[in-house]
């Protein structure tokens, strides 16, 4: 029988949980208490005497939701923000239950499998090497690290160099080609993996953020010796694919002209490799297949809760060497890998095992939907913005739009943008980020959540409109 406590604890987590998911869509989509307030009405000294699990619960959510924003709304637009399907929510308040260490199949057979078990399925999805190693990491941060620890070691490798063993100390130079656009958390990675932010060569992108191919070309034409090539699939901006077909073959086309095979080639694709589970703007990722490791994000565009990143390598020995526990690659008993040779953490949440009750939920023809329908909600809104006074679209790619204000006789273009997402914030009726796109000032429109309609788009459209009236 279950203790009083954990009885009570877990009605009131219901209760508190159902009452905030029930005003998703009713109450503003921003904060209305900023960190510092919040900060101000939680306890400020360390109480010497306990309180009771239930009380707890009701303390917390009287002091957290002022300022929690509304990212569960279909109006909440900033940085690429998913919300979360029943299905997964349900799964994660599971995870927390059941409290398995999925690292290890020999001791938490269960969340190693099913981790398993959604990892094929998402090779399945995004059309992807079915060799593939997958693993579930905090986010596509995390995922941009393991699989650079993996390329790093891999290049190295194919010169005799033994990176696990030696470290850089010693190690040749190696190449890390980027586009100019590239996410800024691949140069996190950089600075985690010892390369350095600053050495990437950063090859030109064109208006739409895209890698210019002939550039790479000329590029890697002058490069010896380890090289890692990136590309990204959907620039957290516009939304814009580098041409991943035409940068494979120029990647391939070195190899051809390498004795050694010392080229690797990552995709991140951290929201826009998606696409490639959707119908209708799958295109824009063909070549995708490929690559040598990929990163995606599953609390983007899947819609499971944060934390959830997921980091794919084609040679799973080769991801096990770089990042493993143990040296070499082991099975968990039947064949399962253990994630703990999989992503960087030994102890860890089976943050997978939401992802599998997504899918599950959806089906692959319910997650193409998703898909496609966020693509179709952001061609909408993008629409109407192109048809309103004072607004133009500066760039609009599958579920990603810019947009930009025109200037005023005493305020300039930049200045008004500003001004627009300003009011707009205050408004709370959505909630746009703002970004600096090809060096000036932009509002951008993320359309990353299941729940986005057509109600929404008018409601977003009209509270753009308002505030950019209320600015001429
Ligand atoms: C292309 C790309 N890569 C990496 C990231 C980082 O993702 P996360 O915040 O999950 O680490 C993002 C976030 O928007 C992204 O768009």
């Amino acid at each position: 029988m279950l203790d009083a406590d954990s009885d009570a604890a877990l009605d009131v987590a219901n209760e508190l949980a159902r009452a905030w998911l029930a005003g998703t869509g009713q109450r503003l989509v921003t904060a209305s208490a900023d960190a510092a307030t919040v900060l101000a009405s939680l306890p400020a000294a360390l109480p010497s005497t306990g309180m009771e699990p239930a009380a707890v619960l009701r303390e917390l959510a009287a002091c957290a939701e002022p300022g929690l924003a509304g990212t569960g709304s279909g109006r909440y637009l900033a940085l690429v923000t998913g919300g979360v399907l029943p299905s997964a929510l349900g799964a994660d308040w599971l995870v927390s239950a059941w409290d398995q260490n999925a690292s290890f199949g020999e001791l938490y057979p269960a969340a190693v499998a099913i981790e398993h078990a959604a990892g094929r399925w998402i090779l399945d999805l995004l059309d992807l090497p079915e060799e593939s190693a997958v693993g579930f990491t905090t986010g596509a941060q995390g995922a941009n690290t393991a699989t650079l620890l993996a390329a790093r070691n891999a290049v190295l490798a194919a010169h005799g160099y033994d990176v696990e063993a030696h470290g850089l100390q010693g190690a040749p130079r190696v190449n890390v080609v980027v586009g100019d656009e590239q996410h800024s958390t691949v140069f996190r990675s950089l600075r985690f993996a010892g390369l350095g932010a600053d050495t990437a060569i950063r090859i030109p992108t064109d208006e739409q953020g895209r890698m210019i191919p002939s550039a790479l070309t000329a590029a890697l034409e002058t490069l010896d010796g380890p090289t890692i090539v990136y590309a990204q699939a959907g620039n957290v901006n516009g939304g814009g694919f580098d041409p991943i077909a035409e940068i494979a073959d120029i990647v391939d086309a070195r190899r051809g002209r390498r004795s050694v095979d010392d080229t690797w080639f990552h995709i991140d694709g951290a929201f826009g490799l998606w696409v490639r589970a959707g119908h209708r703007h799958r295109s824009l990722a063909d070549g995708s297949e490929r690559a040598d490791s990929w990163t995606c994000d599953a609390h983007k565009w899947l819609n499971v809760p944060y934390d959830c990143g997921i980091s794919i390598v084609r040679d799973p020995q080769v991801l096990a060497r770089a990042i493993g526990l143990k040296a070499a690659y082991l099975p968990a008993p039947g064949g399962i890998p253990n994630p703990v040779d999989l992503v960087p953490e030994a102890s860890r949440r089976a943050r997978g095992i939401p992802v599998w009750a997504a899918i599950r939920a959806l089906g692959r023809d319910g997650l193409a939907d998703l898909i496609d329908r966020g693509c179709d909600r952001a061609a909408e809104l993008a629409a109407q913005l192109r048809q309103s006074a004072g607004i133009h679209v500066r760039a609009a790619e599958i579920n990603q739009i810019i947009i930009g204000c025109d200037a005023t006789p005493t305020r300039s273009a930049q200045e008004r943008t500003q001004d627009v997402l300003e009011a707009v914030v205050a408004e709370g009726d959505c909630y746009p980020s703002s970004t600096v796109w090809k060096g000036e000032f932009g509002i951008r429109l993320s359309v990353s959540n299941w729940r986005t309609d057509e109600d929404d788009v008018s409601a977003i459209v009209a509270s753009l409109e308002r505030a950019v009236a209320g600015s001429a």
